[in-house]
């Protein structure tokens, strides 16, 4: 049976391409999305992608994750330096999570630099634009697949 991985982005990734271009880039969701899902099919996975500027529905996707999908893919966005419920969902639906950020939030402002989610997530990829993304993907799916 095909692996089915869910994708989610957080608060304001929505405006990619028009946001701060000069800190992530040029590339819409919509043509990061269309780019992880021709990943998807070369590596032989099914996505379901979501994005959502609320908390608690990010809170409710990972919570119903359990049983669905064999692993997530999650920028939690500015929610990564905030959200005790996201990492507590992560932690409790206990999928393989890859956590990943379009900018390498280690360089940037000193309030980016702590991510609530980064214990709870078997690693994390920052700093490559919407590489992180595919590069997540990838890492998540050879984790998977390695039965780990
Ligand atoms: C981000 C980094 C966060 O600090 C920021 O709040 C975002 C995007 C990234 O992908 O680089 O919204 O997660």
């Amino acid at each position: 049976m095909t692996e089915h991985i869910l994708v989610l982005h957080g608060p304001n990734l929505n405006l990619l391409g028009r946001r701060e271009p000069g800190i992530y880039g040029v590339q819409t969701l919509e043509n990061i999305n269309q780019q992880l899902q021709a990943d998807a099919q070369s590596l032989g996975v099914e996505l379901t992608i979501r994005q959502s500027n609320h908390e608690g529905q990010l809170v409710d996707w990972i919570g119903a994750a359990l049983g669905q999908y064999v692993g997530i893919v999650i920028n939690a966005a500015a929610y990564t330096h905030t959200s005790v419920a996201i990492r507590d969902a992560i932690a409790a639906v206990d999928l393989p999570t890859v956590e990943v950020h379009l900018s390498n939030i280690h360089k940037r402002e000193s309030f980016r630099h702590h991510s609530y989610i980064a214990a709870v997530v078997i690693g994390q990829i920052s700093g490559f634009g919407a590489n992180s993304y595919r590069l997540g993907l990838r890492a998540l799916v050879e984790h998977v697949r390695a039965g780990n």
